[in-house]
């Protein structure tokens, strides 16, 4: 029989400042109703001054190579659209600060939020070639509109790290894929710009054509029929795209909307993502992390899995979660990175939001602020340079 190959270990981070939306609606006026039930999102999280996609990569890693050492661990897969340089890889920093061999190769991949299923697919690929090596995938992703933007209300940063290997732990990841691609606008962010240009209702529309496309892709490729999911992680941007992907999918299968089963298959989906806002790349894998972290036993269940990046590119895939995959989840872990944040009021998040990005190759020490593992201690002579807390 083939090898069985797939998700061992998931880990995720945030950051140490949260805005909740009712901040945000007072400040704007907007019914907070818009946000809680309109969109599905409560709370985003806000990176500290010292916090960046790198910081926030590393903390997702740490408790991973904790666990399992670093033995094994060949590869290391940063996904990213929140990217710090044209050049270096991010992961080369993380793989510095979590002290991995030199023997490892490290790449950056970026397809907007659809990243880290390519780096998965990468890291399955390589698996199945040499079954004894180990992936480090790590989707890691502050997500930046402009302010006083309709996607403001949908900002939020985190990372994931997952360990992908043979005889997973968690998720056996399954063949066929659906795939889906087309060039389209609806999201992105020239290279002259750190917040992203989107038009809002066209980037909903170009998500569920790439939900169909998918799904039918899917089917032709001799995908599992849709009765046989037990549940379905969606991209989230915010939590209600998943619900109105959801509904579409099953209408292009041909089935009728029933939202007693829409909310049974996705509503232990959503309640990471509606505290911490989109992490873009890590987005998915969150809500896979939420579904772990609160179903009762879902051992040989299958899930769904759509993952969307704007411009667009797209994939459904299904797993098989491993029997015994409770013993080794991170439910705690998780639920500390969401409550240890600390509340921020407005002004202080648009003090945050508006700080750029020094050019001048200067030193710029970043003020200490961040509880986490690790930190950005400042920029000088247009290098970065982190240290362990
Ligand atoms: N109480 C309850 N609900 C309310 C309400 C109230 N007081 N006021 C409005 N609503 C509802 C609306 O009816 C609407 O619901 P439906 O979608 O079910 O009709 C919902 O709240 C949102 O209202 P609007 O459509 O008027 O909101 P908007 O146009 O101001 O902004 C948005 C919504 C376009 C998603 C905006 O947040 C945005 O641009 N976000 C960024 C882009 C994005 O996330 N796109 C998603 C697909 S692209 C993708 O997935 C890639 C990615 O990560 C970016």
């Amino acid at each position: 029989a083939a090898t069985a190959v797939g998700i061992h270990d998931l880990s995720f981070a945030t950051t140490e400042f949260v805005l909740p939306h009712t901040a945000l609606a007072e400040h704007n006026g907007t019914p907070v109703g818009k946000y809680h039930v309109g969109i599905g999102q409560r709370s985003m999280s806000v990176p500290a001054a010292d916090e960046d996609i790198v910081t926030l990569g590393a903390a997702a890693a740490a408790p991973v190579v904790a666990r399992h050492g670093a033995d094994g661990i060949r590869t290391l897969v940063f996904a990213t659209e929140s990217s710090i340089d044209q050049a270096k890889a991010a992961g080369v920093y993380v793989h510095s600060l979590l002290g991995l061999p030199s023997a490892t190769r490290v790449v950056e991949l970026k397809q907007a939020c659809y990243g880290a299923t390519a780096a998965l697919q990468f890291a399955l690929g390589l698996i199945h070639r040499d079954p004894s090596q180990k992936v480090l995938v790590v989707a890691s992703d502050v997500s930046r509109y402009e302010l006083d933007s309709p996607g403001e209300a949908t900002q939020g940063a985190a990372a994931v790290a997952m360990l992908v290997t043979a005889d997973p732990a968690l998720v056996r990841i399954e063949e066929p894929s659906g795939l889906f691609t087309a060039d389209v606008m609806d999201f992105w962010r020239p290279n002259y710009r750190d917040a992203a240009l989107v038009d809002g209702q066209e980037s909903i529309g170009a998500y569920l054509q790439a939900v169909r496309g998918t799904w039918k892709d899917y089917g032709e490729q001799g995908g599992r029929p849709l009765e046989a999911f037990s549940a379905f992680c969606y991209h989230q941007p915010f939590t209600r795209m998943a619900y109105k992907a959801h509904r579409h999918l099953l209408n292009s299968a041909g089935y009728d909307t029933d939202e007693a089963a829409v909310q049974g298959a996705l509503g232990l989906t959503t309640a990471y993502n509606e505290v911490i806002g989109n992490s873009y790349t890590a987005s998915v894998y969150l809500g896979l992390a939420a579904l772990l972290d609160q179903a009762e036993d879902l051992g040989g269940r299958a899930v769904g899995f759509l993952s969307y990046g704007s411009g667009s590119v797209a994939e459904f895939f299904a797993g098989t979660v491993a029997p015994g995959y409770r013993a080794h989840l991170r439910t705690a872990q998780h639920r500390a990175a969401v409550e240890r944040r600390r509340p921020i009021g407005y002004a202080r998040y648009r003090e945050l939001h508006g700080a750029s990005l020094p050019t001048d190759g200067g030193d710029h020490p970043s003020p200490e602020e961040t509880t986490g593992p690790f930190r950005l201690a400042g920029i000088n002579g247009h290098k970065r340079r982190y240290e362990k807390r």
